[in-house]
């Protein structure tokens, strides 16, 4: 089967969002967020996968406001969470 690359570079419109293109970023959990709030150098590693133009950006895994979100062996292990006033502020400076 060919692959079209023309495909990849075409745009993509799902309901009220439009990709200018089809490549995807999956998520990848990093442990760069100590105390489990995504600081500037989250932004950044964000910012520069946005401005090498990938159509659409998943990030990392996050832990919600539940003890067993995380698991014990992950505390403490600098995964972001997306729960509390730092952390979703973090995460607003993210997407902005
Ligand atoms: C280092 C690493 C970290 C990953 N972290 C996450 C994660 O946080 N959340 C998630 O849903 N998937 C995570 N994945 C899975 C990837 O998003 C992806 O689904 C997986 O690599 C398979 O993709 P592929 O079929 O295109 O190879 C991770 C994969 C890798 C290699």
């Amino acid at each position: 089967m060919a692959i079209s690359v023309e495909a990849l570079c075409s745009p993509l419109s799902l309901r009220d969002l439009t990709l200018e293109n089809r490549f995807m970023m999956a998520p990848m959990t990093r442990s760069f967020s100590p105390g489990g709030v995504p600081g500037d150098n989250v932004a950044q590693y964000y910012r520069r996968r946005a401005e090498g133009g990938v159509g659409l950006i998943v990030t990392e895994g996050v832990g919600i406001d539940h003890p067993a979100s995380l698991g014990v062996s992950s505390r403490g292990t600098d995964i972001p969470v997306m729960h509390g006033e730092a952390a979703l502020a973090g995460w607003a400076h993210v997407v902005a």
